[in-house]
């Protein structure tokens, strides 16, 4: 059996793999609040990033590294792919974390070697062996995965796991890069390293999964019961394509039916002993933290944080749950945090009052941002009674999401609109350099007129490609929460923004859009999947050619 830590260790990769996911690019502010709430959440490792994609990656990760790596705080760890460059990036960027790891990375699959790296066996493994070497002389702690293990021939998958080991590697993980296989699979790949890979009593096995089949927590499992001991996951499930393992799913499965899961860990079944070292009450707190900030919504369905998943429709099961909880429901919502949406602050509340409360939701803001955030929520109470958590995470969600030097701010937008009338918006916009600019556009709703205005004043090409509008609360006085995706050049930006007239939340969310798509297209990141090895690989950051 594998190196093995006691429990299963939560390895969360939101903010890497996660960020991968079309359109939920992350700031720097947003980054670090998400960091700060997955050690709330007390998950294990955080993968904050890829640093050698760009300095603004690079900064990301080493702010992470300073704040949130503490020496009782979670590992902070950095993709790294098996280049040099890549790994004295992610060394440089993970250094002020007291607990530190460079993951690094190459394929194995013979797809993979054929048309991705143009390598021969022999020659991945030769970079395996020197490249992790290279890493375990900057840190102690290197993780090693084989890409696209799921289609790797395991006889050769397992020379390479060997390699690494034997080159200082402690964490070999295992990814199913494409979502390929099945349970069953991935339990007997697992148990296949276990039992024919010599030095593999050395390192901790991990799994990384994608969810193109909809089978990563499945086979995450399966991968627990025959050794794997950490589980590398995203909040919500999200991340490329159709996304990674969700980490809220695995960490329930292993909570809910731990006497199942026990024995597989060596313990008695009706241990009560937690499996892994995850806040479990956090995990709502966490899951809309996270989709406020990428703008991805999660769906009504969703196992453990949709809006549903503790919703009872049918009279039957509701008179069930009313005579006893157990008959239909197998957690308690407070066990993951789901609470009333409490009301929890009102017209006269005041700032401290207001900042606490957005502490305990996950959001720290500086002075001026907290400034600005309190002047919103002000009138906001002036329009709306009540205030409740949603509202606020609304409020703060688009506070921490503006980028620093924002292109254009909205100053005000008007509409006309309405029965027999051609709906007509009038934008005016400050721009960077402290100009006013006004627009005034026609459209076939109000919506509709008002981009095209921005549009007009913005000038830059972009094709909108989602407009959703959701309600934060009950009620008639609720904020609508618009999301907005621009593509431009392929690539997808979100803005998001929430107001109690849906028209200006547009607007907002727009511009919001627009800003980042600018920002994006001055500094556009490298994927750490898609790009090719050799030819940047040894490249120090500030000499690597933009892509
Ligand atoms: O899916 C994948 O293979 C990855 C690796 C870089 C771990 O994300
Ligand atoms: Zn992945």
């Amino acid at each position: 059996m594998a190196r093995d830590p006691g429990r299963v260790l939560i390895f969360d990769t939101t903010l890497r793999d996660g960020e991968q996911s079309p359109g939920a690019s992350l700031n720097l502010e947003e980054k670090l609040a998400i960091a700060q709430q997955l050690a709330r959440l007390g998950v294990d490792i955080i993968e904050a990033g890829f640093p050698f994609a760009s300095p603004g990656d690079f900064s990301a990760v080493q702010r992470i590294a300073e704040v949130v790596g503490g020496v009782d705080g979670p590992i902070i760890c950095g993709l790294a792919r098996a280049a040099r460059g890549d790994i004295k990036a992610c060394a440089d960027a993970v250094a002020p974390a007291a607990n530190r790891r460079i993951h690094t990375f190459i394929a194995t699959s013979d797809i993979h070697l054929e048309h991705k790296l143009r390598k021969t066996r022999s020659e991945v493994l030769a970079i395996t062996s020197e490249m992790v070497a290279y890493a375990r002389s900057l840190v102690d702690d290197v993780e090693f995965s084989c890409e696209d293990a799921g289609r790797s021939d395991p006889e050769f998958m397992n020379q390479v796991i060997e390699a690494a080991i034997a080159a200082g590697a402690t964490t070999i993980n295992i990814p199913d890069t494409v979502g390929y296989a099945t349970p069953a699979e991935f339990g007997e790949l697992i148990a296949g390293i276990n039992a024919n890979v010599p030095n593999i009593d050395q390192a901790v096995i991990s799994v990384h999964g994608h969810n193109d089949l909809g089978l990563a927590v499945a086979n995450f499992l399966e991968a627990v019961k025959n050794g794997a001991r950490q589980l590398e996951c995203t909040i919500n499930g999200i991340g490329e394509r159709a996304g990674n393992a969700s980490l809220e799913e695995l960490v329930m499965a292993l909570h809910v039916r731990r006497s199942y899961f026990n024995p597989f860990l060596g313990l008695p079944a009706d241990s009560t002993k937690p499996l892994t070292g995850v806040r479990t009450e956090e995990i709502t707190k966490t899951s809309r933290l996270v989709s406020n900030l990428t703008g991805m919504a999660v769906q009504p369905n969703k196992a453990i944080v949709g809006a549903n998943a503790f919703a009872h429709e049918s009279g039957i099961h509701q008179d069930g749950v009313l005579k006893n909880r157990l008959t239909y429901e197998i957690i308690d919502a407070r066990t993951v945090g789901l609470a009333d949406n409490r009301i929890s602050l009102g017209k006269l509340s005041g700032r401290s009052a207001f900042r606490s409360r957005l502490e305990d939701l996950g959001y720290s803001l500086e002075r001026e941002d907290l400034d600005d955030a309190f002047a919103r929520f002000k009138e906001l109470a002036d329009r709306k009674r009540e205030i409740s958590d949603r509202d606020l995470e609304a409020i703060v969600s688009e506070q921490v999401q503006q980028q620093a030097e924002p292109r254009f701010s909205l100053k005000s937008v008007q509409v006309s609109c309405g029965s027999n009338l051609q709906p007509t918006a009038t934008v005016t916009l400050t721009t960077s350099d402290g100009a006013e600019i006004t627009e005034v556009s026609i459209g076939t709703g109000p919506v509709d007129a008002v981009c095209q205005a921005l549009n007009r004043l913005a000038r830059v090409p972009n094709e909108l490609v989602e407009f959703s509008v959701k309600s934060v609360t009950e009620g008639i006085d609720a904020m609508g929460d618009v999301t907005i995706r621009l593509r431009h050049q392929g690539v997808l930006y979100s803005g998001h923004a929430a107001d109690t007239d849906i028209v200006v939340a547009a607007a907002q969310a727009f511009v919001n859009a627009l800003n980042r798509l600018i920002a994006g297209t001055a500094a556009q990141p490298l994927h750490p999947q898609r790009t090719p090895l050799p030819a940047l690989g040894d490249l120090p950051l500030a000499e690597r050619p933009r892509v």
